[in-house]
């Protein structure tokens, strides 16, 4: 029998995450989602996955150096950006322009411990440059170069529109990095895995994890929010325009979730920012139509006895669009976030490596004899 999707399949061991899907509990390292998001920068969080433990001061420094110094992308890599025709999808761009990484990065084919860490800080620190560079090069603007003082998720901002975002809008933008950073075996951190599993590299495997991302069922579902509230555009349209996607059997994108089978834990978190930003900015429009629709949904799939919840994508999306982010860039600023963790991960998988390799179950004929051409069809 075939398990299909590989649902609660365990195919490796980790000391990354742990998610109680029951409960919506989210642990990174033995630390609740709830306690990084409120106590931590992006920049501890990515220390903790990588080396375990949350940074001393000096340890922080150290690796902020890093990350800052790190940050610049070369002009090759941003030239072969400038040739891609505008309509690429930002996605699509980042994925090439991982790739492109590779063939500028001394260290790109040594596998060594040593190597792999130093490369997982470089492409967590230019992942937000080159996705801050693809949205400015299709809008006919000059990317603008990395701030050497502000974080990491206020830089990637402040790359975008050329002006530093202001306090509460770096943290959010901090917070939802944290949020998104890593999360068991997703889909686009098996494809990581199974990637570097092969003994390929890690650039290989952050290309994999983009190009798994992007599908609407799982990173590109933020994107799809955005639409979705786009589509609605009023508060008291949500709930005949959800009756009627679900009456068509549509999936509502932002619900669901193949581990959380209760509320996903960081829904509410980016529901807080949601309202704070709302509250500063005057604008509830989005938050309101998002309400409704969980509201509909709540006594929708409660009808059908199929209680289905928010996931991280639902009010990520509300939270990006308010921060003046187009919403064909949501998905890439998950794939920026999550290369702490697929960096992690494929570390992780490299200390005690097997191949990765399923089997599927052959369903086909058999006993087939080939036929001269002339006498098939
Ligand atoms: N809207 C309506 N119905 C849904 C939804 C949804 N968003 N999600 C699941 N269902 C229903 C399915 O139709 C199915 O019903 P059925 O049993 O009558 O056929 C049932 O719930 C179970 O769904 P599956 O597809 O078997 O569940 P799976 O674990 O494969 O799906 C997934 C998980 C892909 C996330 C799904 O919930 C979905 O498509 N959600 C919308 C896309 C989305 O938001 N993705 C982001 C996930 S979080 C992340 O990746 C960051």
């Amino acid at each position: 029998m075939s398990s299909r999707g590989l649902e609660g399949v365990v195919v490796a061991e980790t000391e990354l995450s742990k998610i109680y899907g029951e409960e919506g509990r989210l642990v990174y390292r033995g630390y609740e989602i709830e306690d990084l998001a409120e106590h931590a920068t992006f920049e501890e969080v990515c220390h903790l996955l990588w080396y375990g433990e949350l940074p001393t001061r000096e340890q922080l420094a150290a690796l902020n150096e890093r990350l800052v110094a790190d940050r610049d992308v070369n002009s090759e890599v941003i030239d072969i950006l400038r040739r891609l025709p505008p309509s690429t999808h930002p996605m699509a761009a980042l994925r090439t322009g991982a790739s492109a990484l590779a063939s500028f990065d001394p260290e790109a084919e040594d596998m060594s411990p040593e190597a792999n860490q130093r490369k997982a800080i470089r492409l967590t620190a230019k992942m937000p440059t080159l996705t801050a560079a693809i949205d400015r090069l299709r809008n006919g603007k000059e990317p603008i170069a990395p701030s050497k003082d502000l974080g990491l998720a206020a830089n990637f901002l402040y790359m975008l529109s050329g002006s530093e975002p202001d306090e509460l809008n770096a943290r959010i933008m901090d917070v939802a990095f944290t949020l998104h950073a890593e999360h068991g075996m997703n889909a686009s951190t098996f494809a990581a895995r199974v990637t570097v599993a092969t003994l390929s590299d890690m650039h290989s495997g952050v290309v994999s994890a983009i190009g798994t991302l992007k599908g609407p069922l799982h990173g590109g579902a933020n994107e799809r929010v955005m639409e979705m509230l786009k589509a609605i555009g009023e508060p008291e349209n949500a709930e005949p325009w959800v009756r009627a996607a679900l009456e068509r059997k549509e999936r509502i994108m932002g619900f669901g979730h193949r581990v959380y089978k209760a509320l996903d834990p960081r829904a509410p978190i980016l529901k807080k920012l949601a309202e704070e930003l709302a509250a500063k900015g005057g604008n509830t429009k989005w938050l309101e139509i998002s309400e409704r629709i969980q509201a509909v949904m709540r006594e929708e799939m409660g009808k059908r006895g199929k209680p289905i919840y928010p996931n991280v994508d639902f009010f990520s999306a509300s939270v990006y669009y308010t921060l003046g982010i187009p919403s064909d860039l949501f998905t890439n600023i998950f794939a920026c976030a999550r290369t702490a963790g697929w960096t992690a991960h494929i570390m992780e998988q490299l200390k005690d490596n097997r191949l990765i390799r399923p089997k599927a179950e052959y369903v086909g004929p058999l006993g087939k004899k080939v036929q001269p051409i002339e006498r098939r069809g």
